[in-house]
């Protein structure tokens, strides 16, 4: 019997729905929101460990865990004691060695909550600041401010917890915005890792007249990879920077094609089979799920992708496989002359190889025989 030993778990509600986010979120009414959300809960973990048992798989004691959402740090000490009924009644359990995650917005007044989740066993937060002017968050509909920036972090930092900070990038501005200024703010606070989003938004959003030109969103991209690097943050991935050993385990495991359990509505899972895997999708409507099967080939081709994003590995090998010989030396040629690769020996990208991945893509597309 295989083992799963990482889950995702989605909380879809927040305080207030900001004006760019494209995830599954609602805003939360009220506490029966929790009711419906729990008992959803509770019908996906039957459904997800019949489907365990179909595939032959069984969920080991998690080396990763991920609440993500929305605002899972709303959930607070009920979501703990939710959380801890639901694992023992199905024998799951946290790892001792784990890495187990809850995301949370610098909004959050009462600490008490965070405590209850690091009883249960949540060692890393993971704080959505977005940026550290409170003109954009503003103009973002975001509930929080510097000032409760700061006083989350305040906290976060002094209890020793590991923690990554969540930013983004072509935000609208009204002037240039100075994120390095933004950045030295953050790293006062020492996180161990940061996530660099560049917003996705489409021509009808609302500030979309204040966005970035191209050109100036580049140089926000690269100028906050190289100043990240030299304070000792390796970008590890597209979105990714980490001090050394701090690299998102969790997120290792989507990005390497790992096994992956996935709970509440929009969530993912994959698992492998024997001749390729299956991806597991939850949808909103009467807590049913999707399932796609996936080829060797198929799959062959997602972890050339995914790997590519990350430099977690030589890329040689899938290159090879797919391309064959020739055309995979050709696409190697084609990195090093536009300077996509490090400069370690390794066949992985460098930042400006990380900001180009799509033109990238398409080239391996374009050489496919
Ligand atoms: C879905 S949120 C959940 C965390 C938390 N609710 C928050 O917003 O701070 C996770 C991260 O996704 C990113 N995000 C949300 N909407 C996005 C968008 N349209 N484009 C790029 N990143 C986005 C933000 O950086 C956010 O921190
Ligand atoms: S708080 Fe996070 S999840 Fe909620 S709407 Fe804003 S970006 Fe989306």
């Amino acid at each position: 019997m295989k083992e799963i030993r990482s889950l995702y778990i989605h909380f879809p509600y927040c305080k207030e729905i900001c004006n760019y986010c494209d995830f599954y979120k609602r805003r939360l009414s009220s506490t029966n929101d929790f009711s419906k959300f729990e008992a959803s809960l509770e019908i996906m973990a039957q459904k997800f460990q019949k489907l365990l048992s179909e595939y032959d798989m069984t969920m080991g004691s998690l080396d990763t865990l991920y609440i993500g959402g929305g605002t899972p740090s709303l959930w607070g000490e009920r979501g703990v004691s939710f959380l801890d009924r639901l694992f023992k009644r199905y024998g799951w359990e946290l790892g001792s060695n784990g890495e187990h995650t809850l995301e949370i917005n610098p909004e959050i007044q009462d600490f008490s909550g965070l405590e209850q989740w690091r009883q249960w066993g949540i060692n890393r937060f993971s704080v959505g600041v977005q940026s550290c002017s409170d003109d954009i968050l503003k103009r973002l509909n975001r509930t929080h401010q510097f000032r409760d920036i700061s006083s989350s972090l305040d906290y976060i930092a002094k209890s020793g917890v590991n923690f990554s900070l969540d930013l983004m990038l072509n935000l609208p501005s009204t002037g240039t915005r100075d994120v390095i200024a933004e950045l030295e703010q953050l790293l006062e606070f020492d996180p161990d890792h940061l996530s660099v989003y560049m917003m996705t938004v489409g021509s009808n959003y609302a500030h979309y007249k204040m966005l970035p030109m191209e050109e100036k969103l580049e140089d926000e991209y690269l100028n906050t990879a190289t100043f990240l690097q030299a304070r000792g943050y390796e970008h590890y991935e597209v979105s990714n920077f980490a001090k050394k050993g701090r690299e998102s385990r969790h997120n290792l495991q989507y990005w390497k094609a790992q096994n992956m359990g996935a709970l509440g509505t929009s969530a993912t899972g994959f698992f492998h089979l024997d001749d390729g895997g299956v991806r597991l999708k939850w949808l909103a409507s009467k807590d049913a799920y999707t399932i796609e099967l996936l080829n060797k080939e198929d799959l062959e081709l997602e972890k050339l992708y995914l790997l590519m994003r990350t430099n977690q590995g030589d890329i040689n090998k899938l290159v090879l496989d797919r391309l064959g010989e020739s055309q995979s030396h050709a696409f190697i040629k084609f990195l090093a002359n536009n300077n996509y690769l490090r400069d370690d020996g390794e066949i992985s990208l460098n930042s400006k190889g990380f900001l180009m991945m799509d033109s990238i893509m398409d080239e391996v597309f374009r050489l496919d025989p």
